[in-house]
């Protein structure tokens, strides 16, 4: 993971080169995904290793930058009832045990405190450092339990990303190479990334659980 991370800082000329012809995203956000509930005093942010979400205590596995406290998310060395805002984006496919994360940020979250978690449905495998399984939203509903209600739930990601991003890790598959891969990462992303913004028109309709790329959901603690 130091490693993973590590690359994306580098100041190396093949690193800057990368960054400097990097594509947009192959994806586009949902503009109705409420992306902020009130911070309180302390609020905690899952896994945000190589990045500083200000006015969050930032855990992640590893002691990346910008990291507060190197913690496993099964087993959060806080107080029950502390948090007044909770951010968990893209980690709870890379835990062991998402059940048991959820009963811990379910116990650290104060009560009337917001949870909100965003994981992937259709996206190809990922290690951070592990990957260990898809979310559909019934399936984070079922998982969020009876402490907890549900204020907001959606698709952050539409089909027309699960498309793009298949696409590209398809083509990267014939390549045996790094430099090839990264080569045709970087085309083909110029190449498709105009077709992410049909996303905003499925983003509409109530079939884009189909083979939405990341849904959400917003918790609150009753
Ligand atoms: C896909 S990244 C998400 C990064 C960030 N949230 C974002 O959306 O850009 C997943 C992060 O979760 C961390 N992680 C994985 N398992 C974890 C665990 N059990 N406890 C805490 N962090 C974990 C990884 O080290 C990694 O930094």
């Amino acid at each position: 993971m130091e490693d993973v991370y590590a690359r994306r800082q580098s100041h190396d000329l093949g690193s800057r080169l990368y960054r400097a012809l990097k594509p947009p995203d192959p994806f586009i956000r949902n503009p109705n995904e409420p992306l902020h509930f009130p911070l309180g005093r302390w609020n905690l942010y899952v896994g945000g290793g190589g990045s500083q979400p200000e006015g969050y205590i930032n855990i992640d596995l590893f002691a990346l930058p910008g990291v507060t406290v190197a913690a496993d998310a099964e087993h959060l060395p806080f107080g029950s009832g502390m948090f007044q805002c909770i951010e968990c984006d893209a980690v709870l496919e890379h835990v062991r045990h998402p059940d048991q994360v959820m009963q811990e940020l379910s116990r650290v979250l104060a009560p009337g405190g917001y949870l909100h978690l965003v994981t992937p449905f259709c996206h190809p495998f990922h290690q951070y450092p592990k990957d260990y399984r898809r979310f559909t939203l019934d399936g984070l509903k079922q998982l969020a339990g009876g402490e907890l209600e549900v204020v907001a739930e959606g698709w952050r990601t539409g089909p027309t990303a699960t498309l793009l991003v298949f696409v590209s890790e398809y083509v990267k598959l014939w390549l045996p190479w790094r430099p090839w891969r990264i080569l045709a990462h970087e085309i083909l992303g110029w190449l498709l990334f105009p077709f992410r913004y049909l996303d905003l028109l499925f983003f509409r309709s109530n079939r884009v659980g189909i083979m939405g790329n990341h849904c959400y959901i917003w918790l609150r603690k009753r």
